[in-house]
């Protein structure tokens, strides 16, 4: 069976979004105070040519008994020098600032110039938000903050640091052009987006689609994860295209689940929702594309239009994915209605491979490794392999049919000879007239992936493979064709992006949890944190037979409790007594959710979902409780990868 994994990825996290909108928000309402205080301040302002003075202006600079002619001895008692007093020429008063309005006046210039440093670095804080969103978030904060810190020092009104009217108004004028070509802006990007593109995938497949259809046309969709979407916001578009897998017994992908729940409890869609769905499936499964259709169904009883049939998409299924895009294009106004989904795959050239577990030949499994020129990838990243039937039983087939298997083909865009062409195809045996024709009819194996093992500053890519075979013995395709690999065999691969098991931006202490080849990522990534100087707590649980067989990867787990880059090591020898792993987790909860709720640490998991990641979610649930472990998963700090 392909390793597919299972992961929920947010293009843009939901509590991040609220956040930005909550803080659009406070901005723009900074932005009609300030300009509110300004014209307030504006009209303290006398239109006659003007001197200002303090009080201990006029006794500095100015005749003191001509001031003090101008005044009664009243008016004087009146005024103290914390007071701002405006005179014109003549020393009569034209305006003052009382002592409230002026302690007001310096308030919200200290208020102001700290909005500016709070706006700064929550503005960082959201540097991975979407362009428009940073830029909307500058343009109303720079103006607000120049509304605000500026209306006193820019008009004179503070008497030691004012500039002159004049350099204020430039000024001011400057922030106002910003802030409207930001506004302009803004406003002609949002409204190009006249159609939501949203996925919800485990392993990265949905999301890589709908970011090459993103890539055609940037203008048109507005890309998001549906995790980070609530039904309300679908009536915002005039179109909304899903494109959605399948997982499990035909659930939704994790991240779909807070979704799928609150549309579930909408009991009509308010606005007018025109949608199209693209389900990613897998024919060997029971409930095949399965979350794609309930999805479908769901949206029509809320009342939202289908403006296409749901298309199924068996395994990547390329044509499938072409005709959904034709499909759409008339709904979009799109004329190109052909998309590129091609393929940039790389021949890797294999090093090694080791069967590491001789005595278990039932459960073989290799660790494989090739030579990395130039492919660049992130710890916990995915190898995706163009499986190939076996080249000797493929040309024997040929001959019988009178084919010659060197003769030169094209298939899929690439000079070949006919029994390459074959081994990477769906050719059960049949006939055709030539060479040519015969591979114009196949359709290419679809890819199958695993988790690298090694980490970007190794020379070699390294993935963890166990041989396959299916209740009737029949060998798996992919595996097998991997554990045979002989050194310096060629195989077709790309790197795979794994968003969502990646080693976050901020450095934490880790849980990683892991049973069989699911321990493979799990290296990788504590191999990316090695090469971090700063060590912080990182604890591994492994789930495996026994120790004497099957403790993978037992020089590199050593070497890293060695140099303290991995802290804590909990196996479970299943057959040695140890127990499963969930055994393992329970004796530890209580420090588990102090890693969790305390320190803010992160959890791995990886491995097969039944039996393994089933009742490792189930415990974590328990340990965590549910509301908490749902809640880890949407803010990412629980990452899952099963298969
Ligand atoms: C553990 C697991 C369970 C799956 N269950 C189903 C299923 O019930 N029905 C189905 O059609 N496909 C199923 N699939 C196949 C996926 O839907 C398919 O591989 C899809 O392309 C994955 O898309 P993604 O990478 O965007 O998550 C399953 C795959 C895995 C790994």
């Amino acid at each position: 069976m392909s390793q597919l994994v299972k992961y929920g990825k947010n293009l843009i996290n939901s509590q991040h979004a609220n956040l930005s909108y909550l803080l659009n928000l406070f901005i723009k309402l900074l932005f009609l105070l300030g300009f509110v205080l300004w014209a307030w301040m504006f009209s303290l302002n006398s239109s006659h040519t003007q001197t200002r003075f303090s009080i201990e202006g006029v006794t500095q600079h100015s005749n003191g008994e001509k001031v003090f002619d101008s005044f009664t001895i009243k008016q004087l008692e009146f005024f103290d020098e914390t007071r701002l007093i405006v005179l014109n020429q003549e020393f009569e008063i034209i305006n003052y600032l009382s002592s409230i309005q002026l302690a007001i006046a310096h308030l919200l210039e200290q208020i102001g110039l700290l909005f500016c440093a709070v706006i700064v670095v929550i503005s960082l804080l959201l540097w991975h938000q979407k362009k428009q969103h940073k830029l909307s978030l500058f343009a109303f904060g720079f103006v607000a903050c120049a509304l605000f810190s500026g209306c006193f020092t820019l008009f004179n009104l503070d008497v030691n640091n004012g500039l002159s009217l004049y350099a204020s108004i430039g000024i001011l004028i400057v922030c106002f052009v910003f802030y409207a070509c930001c506004y302009s802006l803004l406003n002609a990007r949002s409204q190009t987006a006249s159609t939501l593109l949203a996925f919800a995938s485990q392993s990265g497949t949905a999301m890589s689609i709908a970011e090459r259809f993103h890539k055609q046309l940037p203008n048109t969709f507005d890309l998001r994860c549906l995790s980070s979407l609530t039904p309300d916001c679908l009536g915002q578009y005039r179109q909304v295209l899903l494109i959605a897998s399948t997982y499990g017994e035909g659930a939704p992908p994790e991240t779909a689940v807070t979704f799928l729940n609150k549309m579930k409890k909408t009991q009509t869609l308010t606005s007018k929702v025109n949608f199209s769905i693209l389900a990613l499936g897998d024919r060997t499964y029971q409930h095949f594309c399965a979350f794609g259709h309930q999805l479908a169904h769901l949206l029509s009883s809320k009342g939202a239009k289908q403006i296409t049939d749901v298309i199924e998409v068996d395994r990547g299924d390329k044509d499938a994915i072409g005709h959904w895009w034709q499909q759409i294009s008339h709904f979009i106004g799109n004329e190109q209605s052909t998309v590129s989904l091609s393929d940039n795959y790389h021949r890797l050239n294999t090093r090694s491979n080791t069967l590491v577990n001789p005595k278990k030949p039932k459960r073989a499994a290799h660790r494989i490794t090739f030579k990395n020129e130039g492919l660049t990838y992130q710890a916990g990243d995915l190898l995706e392999v163009i499986p190939k039937y076996d080249a000797i039983k493929c040309q024997q087939m040929l001959r019988e049919k009178g084919f010659d298997c060197q003769q030169q083909v094209i298939f899929q865009n690439t000079e070949m000879p006919l029994f390459e062409a074959v081994r990477q195809s769906n050719w059960l045996g049949e006939n055709a007239t030539s060479a040519q024709q015969l591979v114009d009819v196949l359709k290419p194996l679809p890819p199958r992936v695993y988790s690298i093992a090694s980490a970007p500053h190794e020379s070699n890519i390294e993935i963890f493979v166990r041989r396959h075979f299916d209740d009737l013995g029949k060998p798996g395709l992919a595996s097998n064709y991997l554990c045979d690999l002989s050194e310096n065999e060629l195989i077709s691969a790309r790197i795979k992006h794994h968003a969502n098991f990646n080693l976050p931006k901020r450095h934490c202490p880790t849980i990683l949890i892991g049973a069989g080849t699911g321990i493979a990522p799990l290296i990788s990534l504590l191999k990316g944190m090695s090469v971090n100087e700063q060590r912080l707590p990182a604890w591994l649980f492994f789930g495996e037979q026994s120790k004497s067989t099957d403790f993978y990867f037992k020089d590199e787990i050593n070497a890293m409790l060695s140099d303290k880059s991995l802290t804590h090591f909990t196996p479970a020898w299943s057959r040695d007594g140890g127990g499963y792993i969930t055994e393992q987790l329970e004796l530890h909860a209580s420090s588990i959710k102090k890693w969790m709720l305390d320190d803010n640490a992160m959890i791995y998991l990886c491995g097969k979902q039944k039996g393994f990641g089933d009742s490792v979610i189930s415990c974590l649930k328990s340990i965590l409780e549910e509301r908490v472990y749902q809640s880890l998963i949407e803010a990412k700090c629980i990452r899952v990868d099963l298969y």
